[in-house]
């Protein structure tokens, strides 16, 4: 009799365990979308959490708010049970923008008892506001992103318990990639989760290059460079051609693996599981490789976590591939724009260009981060843009200009600014016209077009000063010959710390005797 009992209740405990592990699993899925989903399902996800989190604390409705901090507004970005799609409110009034501004939960039980409340919402949308509770929430640096508000509490009053309820929302929120714009670390994060998951020892990501019939890895963990494979060895490009997903117990007992991978890398692969990602039209775009299960070979279960997150995987994937072709759109643009510019006048071909090579190589000599560079090299490409309503004889005569000529080739940097105002950017290049319009600008405030000085000047307008007026020295011009870098950085010495900015310039110096040095060094090699 005992020993049943036993039995049962060591049973009962297995199943116990079971269902946790189960439920550990599930956790994680769940997370992994919320990663995934992060950067572009946006819309998706937060009616979702705001629903969820507004029936968890029987509040009547919510809104979740980001703040605009260029016009201190702040904006729904999603309401509960709303007609109008959009609310747009100052910064400065009310509940929300208190608890925005000060960075605090804000929790009251009748608005309209509290002095600070604002009825112009309720003006709005004819609902009466009673209980009222509003936290902020922050981004990955700690800057405030907008609030979460929500209405009418059912029983009169939100609680401790919800405010703890609401703040969990908030930091969750934290994660969200506001920006949107990084992609990067997406893969990362998710083959690390996948191996978590599967517990195994490694696991990979490859993307199908169908023109040259590879799969190229985007994100092999343990391994420091790319690997190429061909599609027509192994068990990753068997995935790859057939569509069908692999479980391979042991690898150097299947015929089909191929052991190259592993003889360049000096790994051992022992299990192998093997899904192929697919797109909306269920074509393949690339493979998920998990190697090496800890506890000995991977198991059907495993095999459906890792299916059921392959198709998660491939909206990422695509959603990545979109925004590279995009960014690689914009570029082209841009060097098409800058390169006409240059085109008024065969002396100044690849003007430009070279400007942006230069402010480059500062910058990164400077040590700046490259999402600055990035930003520093579209303004440095379109510094001249204006140009394209200068007059061509001015701009290509070989005298010295008159008052009134000098005037004029003046204004090309007004023009830039009015022409990039009304180009649109997207949110990390919004300073590319201020930045743009200000090359020439100068130190001790002699230059164009608004006389600013020293720290009213943006830093990487200073740097493109610098960089425009190396190229312009140490190019040939109408009026006079090139001039060599030596006479040049000369030139730039004497104005250092007057009109131009001292470390630039040595930064600028120092970057050209490095490519000096290795020059020299390239020579002494070949010979
Ligand atoms: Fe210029």
């Amino acid at each position: 009799m005992e020993n049943t009992a036993f039995k049962e209740i060591a049973e009962l405990k297995k199943e116990m365990h079971e269902l946790k592990t189960e439920i550990e699993r599930l956790n994680g899925i769940c997370h992994i979308g919320f990663v995934l989903t992060r950067e572009r399902d946006l819309d998706k996800l937060l009616p979702l959490v705001m629903t969820e989190i507004s029936k968890a604390i029987d509040a009547d409705r919510s809104t979740l708010f980001l703040v605009d901090w260029e016009r201190m507004v702040l904006r729904s970005k999603f309401a509960e049970n709303l007609e109008i799609d959009r609310i747009e409110v100052e910064l400065k009034m009310g509940l929300v923008g208190l608890s925005v501004l000060s960075g605090k939960l804000i929790n009251t039980a009748n608005a309209y008892e509290d002095l600070r409340f604002n009825p112009e919402i309720d003006g709005k949308t004819g609902f009466r506001t009673e209980s009222l509770i509003s936290a902020p929430f922050f981004n990955n640096e700690g800057d405030v992103m907008g609030a979460v508000e929500l209405l009418g509490k059912e029983t009169g009053i939100f609680t401790k318990e919800d405010e703890k309820n609401v703040l969990k929302v908030t930091s969750m929120l934290t994660k969200i990639n506001w920006d949107s714009e990084k992609d990067t670390d997406t893969a990362k994060k998710m083959v690390y989760e996948l191996r978590k998951l599967t517990e195994c020892k490694r696991g990979a990501l490859f993307l199908l290059d169908r023109v040259n019939g590879e799969l190229i890895s985007v994100m092999a963990e343990g391994l420091e460079q790319d690997i190429h494979l061909s599609l027509n060895l192994g068990i990753a490009g068997l995935a790859a051609i057939t569509g069908q997903e692999l479980n391979i117990p042991d690898a150097y007992s299947d015929i089909r693996f191929d052991k190259r991978t592993d003889e360049k890398t000096g790994y051992r692969t022992r299990s192998l599981l093997c899904v192929p990602i697919k797109d909306q039209s269920d074509s393949v775009i690339g493979v998920i490789e998990v190697i090496n299960k800890k506890t000995g070979v991977f198991s059907d279960s495993d095999m459906d976590l890792l299916k059921a997150l392959s198709s998660i995987v491939a909206i990422s994937v695509e959603n990545a591939i979109l925004l590279q072709e995009q960014n690689r759109q914009f570029r082209s643009l841009l060097e098409v724009l800058a390169a006409s510019i240059d085109a008024k006048d065969h002396l100044t071909a690849g003007h430009s260009q070279k400007v942006t090579e230069y402010s480059v190589k500062i910058a990164r000599e400077l040590g700046f981060g490259e999402s600055e560079i990035d930003i520093l090299s579209v303004a440095a490409l379109l510094h001249d843009y204006g140009k394209l309503g200068t007059d061509d004889n001015i701009l290509k005569k070989s005298g010295k200009l008159t008052n009134e000529e000098f005037d004029h080739i003046k204004q090309h940097v007004a023009n830039t600014r009015n022409i990039l105002d009304k180009m649109y950017f997207m949110r990390k290049y919004r300073d590319v016209p201020l930045i743009a319009s200000c090359h020439h600008e100068r130190l001790d405030g002699s230059g164009y077009m608004n006389g600013l000085k020293e720290d009213k000047i943006p830093f990487m307008a200073k740097i493109i000063a610098v960089a425009d007026v190396f190229e312009a020295l140490t190019a040939q011009r109408n009026y006079r010959e090139a001039l060599s870098p030596e006479d040049a950085f000369e030139i730039l010495e004497q104005n250092a710390g007057i009109k131009l900015d001292e470390n630039i310039i040595t930064a600028l110096r120092k970057n050209w005797q490095k490519a000096i040095a290795n020059e020299s060094l390239q020579d002494r090699v070949m010979s």
